[in-house]
């Protein structure tokens, strides 16, 4: 959803930008573009299409650097993507360029007063509307950049982070955000600015995460002053110091980030349960749920909160939830919980899950949330990311960094958290025996050989790709604990191939969606749930009847539905809850090989971001 780098010191600014600009480009990567202080002038150069594109044509140019400038990444909200749409914004006498990530949501009543007052307008986009209001106020104020940015921010409505430079005051660079993250990397006699860290990695450790309603004028003449945008009060940040590991964020030999982070997933796993299964003791320590123990066990209701992957995640644990430990749930997309008037007080609790942190819908659920009085629990893979700041307790996932767009190592922690709240909380609740506590906790434990065992399917897998790849339509189908499976893998499908597909509860097929099936139209059936067995294999069985296509995700040594499918995949057999462990990632990798053997462009595919931090 955007991606901003910039940089203030001593070296060459450009490729500092520019490859920062390489590590957000999953935010966004439908134009790109950098403005930079050359000592004498700014210098911008933006275009439509890729970051490599813009590298391209820059390296045409004679010169390009400066040890000041801004970049951006664009994924576009306001206006196509196009040259003129991408950023950096210019204000109308060049003085002053901002890069924008965030929607201003009364741009078009405030571009009119603009045009009233005479400024006029190149792009259609809400960004180039408050670049000029900046101008507007500065001139009129007569102020600096600083005050000019922190009037124009008041004036405005909507979320943002941005980053501005002006040639009046060309040794700094103003930041602010809200609602859309923004962190500064503090190296010596020298300051780097990010959507998130990676950019800076290289440079720095230290890191200050802007808060919500915070601005910061940069500069390398004296130093930098933090305060708040909506009064004049300074701020204090705290530098932290970043732990993230720079080799997590290369694709170490893989065709693509997606793939890499698909084989991840056992270690992703292990990562997350470390220090909090301990099998010797028999416990499950997850200080977040401890600290607020009471809460847990006095509600009579979680509702969950979450957005695309994550809600699937969600949905995963309503089954887990109301099962083992026998609270009721209910899950949410986070967009529709926002303004649904939700009924929710100080009893409940909300579980807010999301890979990035920075989802404005599931920010915006869990601040409802907040206003009501619930309690607010967030699982978050990105630390210290919004969501995992604004939630009251909370649990990391501890994947590392996912690139890819299409989120899979996310989802298989986010259920591995999930499911470990569960188990302590139905311990907690009485409502399991030690001996059921155990059984769940030992075989959690040996998840991780099951999901290696599953990875060595990826050539068996492949070769089914290649058969359906040039289906236009898919059906998903599974039951129980794979019915939320059954959604993610057509959503996987949709969001790298291109290829419509649909998630159904196997049952539900009869209701609608069985008139589609024929020859063409291929169904990816979760078979493993000894529970419905029986009624699947007549779903399949109906399904063949009508010429259908069958790929069946089935246990080791099943012997019925493997007879009647076309093809079949075997996962390792694990009780039901831990099902997904094993049946999703046939499903990843499925999708993944599909859009190879298309050409898609896997980690990047259209029209999507990795992280929407816009409504
Ligand atoms: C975007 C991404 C999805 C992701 C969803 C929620 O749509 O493309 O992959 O599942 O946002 O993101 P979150 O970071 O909140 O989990």
């Amino acid at each position: 959803m955007c991606g901003i780098v910039g940089y203030l010191g001593s070296k060459n600014a450009y490729p500092i930008i520019l490859e920062g600009l390489k590590r957000l480009e999953y935010r966004g990567y439908d134009s790109a573009g950098i403005c930079l202080y050359n000592g004498n002038k700014l210098i911008s150069n933006k275009s439509k299409g890729k970051i490599s594109k813009l590298e391209k044509r820059i390296s045409k140019l004679k010169t390009f650097h400066g040890n000041i400038g801004i970049g951006h990444t664009r994924w576009a909200t306001h206006g196509e993507p196009n040259d003129k749409n991408s950023h950096p914004h210019s204000s109308n006498s060049n003085d002053i360029h901002i890069v924008h990530n965030g929607i201003i949501e009364n741009y078009s009543a405030v571009k009119e007063e603009l045009i009233n007052k005479g400024f006029h307008f190149h792009s259609e986009t809400d960004t180039e509307v408050l670049v000029n209001l900046i101008e507007y106020i500065q001139i009129k104020e007569n102020v600096k950049l600083g005050e000019a940015v922190q009037l124009a921010l008041n004036q405005v409505i909507g979320a943002y982070s941005i980053a501005a430079i002006d040639i009046k005051k060309p040794d700094e660079i103003v930041v602010a955000r809200l609602g859309s993250p923004l962190c500064i990397g503090v190296g010596k006699d020298e300051y780097f600015i990010g959507s998130d860290a990676t950019p800076f990695l290289d440079y720095t450790k230290k890191a200050i995460y802007l808060k919500d309603g915070e601005m910061a004028i940069i500069r390398n003449h004296k130093p930098t002053q933090y305060r708040k945008i909506a009064d004049d009060s300074f701020t204090n940040p705290t530098v932290e110091k970043l732990e993230i590991d720079l080799a997590k964020i290369q694709k170490k030999g893989f065709d693509h980030f997606m793939l890499k982070e698909i084989f991840e997933q056992p270690s992703a796993v292990i990562d997350t349960l470390r220090g909090r299964l301990r099998l010797k003791k028999g416990i499950i320590k997850m200080s977040g749920i401890d600290d607020f123990i009471d809460k847990f066990l006095s509600t009579n209701k979680i509702t969950i909160v979450a957005c695309g992957t994550s809600w699937h995640a969600g949905l995963i644990a309503e089954y887990m939830f109301e099962k083992i430990a026998k609270i009721s749930v209910e899950v949410e997309y986070a967009s529709e919980f926002r303004y649904r008037n939700p009924v929710i007080d100080k009893s409940d609790i909300v579980i807010a899950i999301s890979q990035s942190g920075e989802t404005a819908d599931t920010l915006a659920a869990i601040k409802l949330a907040k206003k009501q009085g619930a309690f607010v629990y967030g699982i978050c893979n990105v630390v210290g990311s919004t969501i995992s700041r604004e939630a009251d307790a909370g649990s990391y996932t501890h994947a590392g960094p996912e690139i890819g767009v299409a989120s899979t190592k996310a989802f298989i922690t986010q259920i591995t958290i999930l499911f470990l709240i569960a188990v302590k909380l139905g311990k907690s609740r009485g409502v399991l025996s030690s001996k059921q506590f155990r059984e769940y906790i030992y075989e959690l434990n040996s998840i991780k050989k099951k999901i290696t065992k599953v990875l060595s399917s990826n050539d068996k897998i492949k070769k089914i790709a290649a058969k359906i790849k040039n289906a236009t339509n898919c059906l998903y189908l599974g039951r129980g604990y794979n019915f939320p499976v059954a959604l993610e893998g057509a959503l996987k499908l949709k969001e790298i191939s291109y290829i419509h597909a649909e998630g159904y509860p196997a049952a539900e097929m009869k209701h609608g969606p069985i008139a589609l099936i024929d020859k063409n139209m291929p169904s990816i059936i979760i078979a493993t749930n000894k529970l419905y067995y029986d009624k699947i294999l007549s779903n399949v069985q109906e399904i063949k009847s009508r010429k259908g296509k069958i790929i069946a995700v089935v246990f080791e040594g099943d012997k019925e539905i493997s007879k009647i499918a076309d093809y079949t995949i075997e996962v390792p057999e694990t009780i039901p809850a831990l099902t997904p462990f094993v049946t999703t990632i046939p499903l990843q990798l499925l999708s993944y090989h599909i859009a190879v053997k298309l050409g898609r462009n896997v980690d990047q595919p259209r029209n999507l971001a990795k992280s929407v931090t816009v409504e």
